[in-house]
């Protein structure tokens, strides 16, 4: 049966939600699910924007015939060709032989990889602030490449002033029957989960973010229909104001992620000891280990402290391999502008210093911190004057 809600009198969500995916894109954890969301524009012409995940595919299908109510679908806007979006754009094309297919160029070219049908006669490409007239409602489309594929276009709908903005302003979380964020009081924990959605799946991409919110902000924008998560209707300015942080790679917050790989607990000895000395000086600091916490998680935070702490075992006569992996993946979302301390252990050949070294010199704008703590095994006294020496000079830096 179908289930849709009205965002105003004619544009509708279509969407739906999944809480049985336990890793999107089979990598991020979801433990609140995630949902797909698309929408359907009622007008002279009709218009879904954006199909959905096959996990959802019944629902949408459902919700679109409701609104149709037996009639033509003039156009399916294709904002963004990733599965989670376009996988039902097959179908739909086969159950609606009239319609028409909106996307830009690149989109194009994705279709024909995506589908054995061949869909080529029914595209109409749209370029840079080219126009789809619906009768009241007119959608403007802009590029948005690489927010999150090159071939991602938003588009802004005049009357409503909705940007319709594919996966930017998205976020983990399935909804609670709540289709608006102000509905579903969006607070910290909900702000924690659009941060991982945004440093996982667009972070690398900073400056084209940066580049969207400046076209953005041209336009008169009353609400945001992503492509994941709540509509914004109201009170979307601290989400703005967070994009426009994470994009340029600035901390939202002064303070210490302190994240440890211990094998035998000899270095998260130090790490919490270094914690404890952090928060007694009023320092703001949050204590993950790498072995328990998927690194998902830890990009995000790394995208929200303007200090980190990596201390590792040594392993293999290499890195600790968790922790490796977190320094791999936050190299590869071009993390930067950051302040880095380095904690070492090695029983017999202390590598692990020296090789995280290696890969935070490869990264733009990381200021590692002379003072480190170097243990072989754990913590005996002069590692303390180590950590002391450590937890000032990551206070005189904040
Ligand atoms: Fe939600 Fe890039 O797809």
């Amino acid at each position: 049966m179908y289930c849709v809600r009205k965002i105003t009198e004619d544009i509708y969500f279509v969407g739906g939600s999944d809480r049985r995916l336990s890793l999107f894109e089979n990598m991020y954890p979801i433990p609140n699910g995630v949902t797909y969301n698309a929408y359907f524009i009622d007008d002279a012409k009709t218009a879904v924007v954006d199909t959905v995940d096959k996990a959802v595919g019944d629902l949408f299908f459902e919700n679109v015939e409701h609104l149709l109510g037996g009639r033509a679908l003039d156009y399916v806007v294709v904002n963004h060709m990733e599965p989670d979006h376009c996988a039902t754009l097959g179908a739909l094309c086969e159950k609606h032989p009239e319609t028409k297919i909106i996307c830009s160029a690149k989109a194009a070219g994705l279709i024909a990889q995506f589908f054995k049908a061949d869909l080529e006669d029914r595209i109409e490409q749209k370029k840079e602030a080219e126009t789809l007239d619906l009768g009241k409602h007119t959608l403007t489309f802009y590029a948005a490449p690489m927010v999150h594929w090159p071939e991602v276009t938003v588009a802004y709908e005049k009357t409503s002033g909705i940007l319709f903005s594919a996966d930017a302003f998205g976020t983990f979380g399935a909804t609670d029957g709540c289709l608006f964020a102000d509905e579903a009081d969006f607070g910290e924990a909900e702000y924690a989960e659009a941060r991982r959605y945004y440093a996982n799946i667009v972070g690398k991409y900073g400056a084209q973010t940066t580049a969207l919110l400046k076209k953005a902000a041209g336009l008169d924008i009353k609400m945001l229909c992503p492509l994941h998560g709540p509509v914004w209707r109201k009170d979307f300015e601290t989400f703005i104001e967070k994009y426009q942080l994470w994009g340029t790679y600035t901390p939202e917050e002064q303070g210490v992620l302190i994240a440890y790989g211990s094998v035998y607990g000899g270095t998260q000895n130090a790490a919490e000891i270094l914690a404890a000395k952090l928060a007694e000086k009023g320092v703001k600091v949050k204590l993950y280990d790498v072995s328990v916490t998927h690194p998902s998680y830890l990009v995000a935070e790394a995208f929200r402290f303007s200090h980190i702490v990596f201390a590792s075992s040594t392993y293999n006569n290499g890195i600790f391999t968790p922790m490796e992996t977190l320094l791999l993946d936050l190299k590869a979302h071009m993390l930067k502008n950051r302040t880095v301390a380095l904690v070492q252990n090695g029983s017999w050949a202390p590598q692990s210093g020296k090789l995280m070294r290696e890969i935070l010199d490869g990264m733009q704008n990381i200021t590692v911190l002379e003072e480190t703590v170097n243990l072989r095994s754990t913590v005996k006294e002069n590692n303390l004057a180590e950590i002391d020496a450590l937890c000032d000079a990551l206070c005189a830096t904040m």
